[in-house]
């Protein structure tokens, strides 16, 4: 079995001590991506989604060992720096679906893994994909219409 992960294109093994953390402690104090926020640490949140294999999955419910050989991509790997924003982040600008911040990576990664298997929603599809992400701030309306655009965009942009 695979002692590394791979997280956002690059290959890290963990130390041993590592492989009991939780994904999420171990990428923002282990690797310094921060992106991903502790909102509950129960799973009930979604503010610490992060891509595993392409699915939207809760890095706050699985220990570095259970995602050994594993692609993550976190938002901070969503897009390079150098790069255009991918296209669902820019659509949460351009529709104004960000107010304090915490809940967007969570959200932004959901949209694009529920965007990949399902790219042209209907708005009752969209909020059911976000059913269990949390905003505290948005009322969800800007979010849900950023996710529109965004599969509206999706095609004629990079996936
Ligand atoms: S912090 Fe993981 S679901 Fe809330
Ligand atoms: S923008 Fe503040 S929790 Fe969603």
């Amino acid at each position: 079995m695979t002692n590394s992960i791979r997280v956002n294109g690059q290959q890290i093994a963990p130390g041993e001590g590592e492989l009991s953390m939780n994904l999420l402690d171990y990428l923002r104090e282990s690797l310094d991506l921060t992106g991903a926020k502790n909102g509950c640490g129960i799973g009930v949140c979604g503010a610490c989604t992060v891509l595993i294999d392409g699915k939207a999955v809760r890095a706050c419910r699985q220990t570095v060992a259970s995602v050994l050989g594993r692609d993550i991509v976190t938002i901070e790997g969503l897009s390079a720096p150098d790069e255009p924003l991918h296209p669902v982040q820019q659509a949460f600008v351009d529709r104004g679906a960000i107010q304090c911040g915490f809940c967007t990576p969570g959200m932004v990664l959901t949209a694009v893994a529920f965007l990949a298997r399902t790219p042209q929603p209907t708005r009752p599809e969209i909020r059911r994909a976000l059913n269990a992400n949390l905003c505290r701030c948005t009322g969800y309306q800007q979010i849900v219409d950023a996710i529109e655009q965004a599969a509206k965009n999706l095609p004629l942009a990079k996936k």
